[in-house]
């Protein structure tokens, strides 16, 4: 088959590489790729916001099975699109990717289905927005979420009423994430332990993934400013199985029909990103497509065939599927330009690669990465993932840390504790 994927991340990297895997992908396409996925796959030169553009070059090369890495050309309907042309494409509609397109209808869709979320109010008035957070009922620190996509980096917890009108400023006025900050959801804080639930969804099936965590601040501790994600783990120490049945139950079950219901025909990755707070699963926020960092981990750990997998998705068969997983942990660590997620050079020579490349149960996928005159330069804020499979969580972790420290460039910047709370006697949400 011939297979195109969606995206330039270290996600789509990681999709390249396993579906490079499957005996049944005959060519791979990547668009638009980055210099990791130039090595695996042929990189097409269309950008991810152009679905006419994307569709043409599918069907003009007769591409057999499409796969959407990113949010954003889900968002703008190429699945819809594509369907309509009559090519086989993996994931969700432009109707289903509203859950993650707008916090204000996925927090609609939760308060009306009364599914375990953090109490909240949505506002399309700057001037009601402030006059709320100045309110003395208000308690810090609570939650602002501009309402659009904005990269994983318009959720803000404010700790004082000054932080929470500097960010009202920052996303309805200054429109830092444009049309994202016209309206907001501000919630209760809630504090525990955060979950990265994925699933497959092929319209009647929920069908669970194994689990995994990101790290989603900058610096070390969980501490600082939203990233899209600065590494990840999978599995989660604590998940078992009674974790599960309670997530179907209360969660997972409850959406199932909400979807049914409001007419949502849901095939694709369901990514439910949860805080167990006291012993009660919330979902903090859903996501239409596979994690990043996430989906990096959880592919370095799938032993079935990725094609057969997405293909099920969208012909409605997961009841048929068993998913295979490697039992080893997994850790993944994203280096960065130093900058991000504020502003960052980029143009930068990356050195020690190859070093990297011939290290057992090491995988090293680019993000912002791109090939000029036969030199790899940083071309982006996360720039690369290497991830590390180990015995245990600590072999993992110091794989991936040996692996990194062979990787230079100017300025580049990653978290030295990524894992940490796998290994330290943590406070479990029970
Ligand atoms: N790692 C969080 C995300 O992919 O949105």
């Amino acid at each position: 088959m011939k297979v195109l994927i969606i995206g330039n991340g270290g996600r789509e990297h990681a999709l390249c590489w396993k579906l490079k895997q499957s005996q049944q992908v005959t060519e791979l396409f990547s668009s638009p790729g980055n210099a990791g996925t130039a090595q695996i796959a042929q990189n097409v030169s269309i950008g991810i916001q152009d679905v006419l553009g994307l569709k043409t070059w599918a069907l003009e090369h007769a591409i057999d099975f499409t796969v959407v890495g990113p949010e954003i050309p889900l968002s703008l309907g190429i699945v819809d699109q594509f369907k309509k042309a009559g090519l086989s494409i993996f994931g969700v509609t432009q109707k289903a990717s509203q859950l993650e397109a707008s916090k204000v209808f996925s927090k609609k869709l939760l308060q009306k289905y009364r599914i375990p979320t953090a109490l909240a109010q949505i506002f399309n008035a700057y001037d009601q927005a402030c006059d709320t957070i100045a309110s003395s009922s208000v308690s810090y620190p609570l939650v602002i979420k501009a309402d659009g996509l904005a990269q994983g980096k318009g959720v803000v917890i404010c700790s004082s009423a000054k932080e929470a009108k500097e960010t009202l400023d920052m996303l309805m006025k200054q429109k830092q994430f444009g049309g994202a900050g016209n309206s907001v959801v501000i919630e209760n804080f809630l504090e525990g332990e955060e979950l990265s639930y994925l699933g497959l969804m092929d319209g009647n099936h929920f069908l669970p993934l194994a689990t995994s965590q990101d790290h989603k601040k900058i610096l070390e501790g969980d501490q600082g400013p939203n990233t899209g994600g600065m590494g990840a783990y999978s599995p989660v120490s604590w998940f078992n199985d009674t974790w599960e049945a309670k997530i179907q139950k209360e969660i997972v079950n409850p959406l199932l029909s909400a979807f049914k219901k409001e007419g949502i025909e849901y095939q694709g990755i369901l990514y439910i990103g949860l805080l167990i707070s006291k012993g009660v699963p919330y979902v903090l926020e859903f996501n239409v497509r596979f994690g990043d960092p996430e989906a990096q981990v959880l592919l370095c750990r799938l032993q079935s065939d990725l094609l057969s997998v997405l293909t099920a998705t969208m012909q409605g068969k997961l009841n048929t599927l068993q998913l295979k997983w490697d039992p080893r942990p997994a850790v993944g660590v994203v280096m960065t330009s130093g900058g991000y997620p504020g502003a960052y050079q980029t143009g930068y020579e990356i050195s020690g690669l190859e070093a990297v490349q011939s290290l057992s149960d090491v995988t090293l996928f680019h993000a912002g990465t791109v090939l000029k005159n036969g030199k790899i330069l940083t071309a982006g804020g996360r720039v690369l993932n290497v991830v590390a499979l180990g015995e245990t969580y600590d072999k993992a972790i110091q794989a991936v840390y040996e692996a990194v420290k062979n990787i230079h460039w100017k300025d580049a910047y990653y978290r030295k504790d990524i894992g940490y709370r796998v290994c330290q006697k943590q406070k479990l949400p029970f």
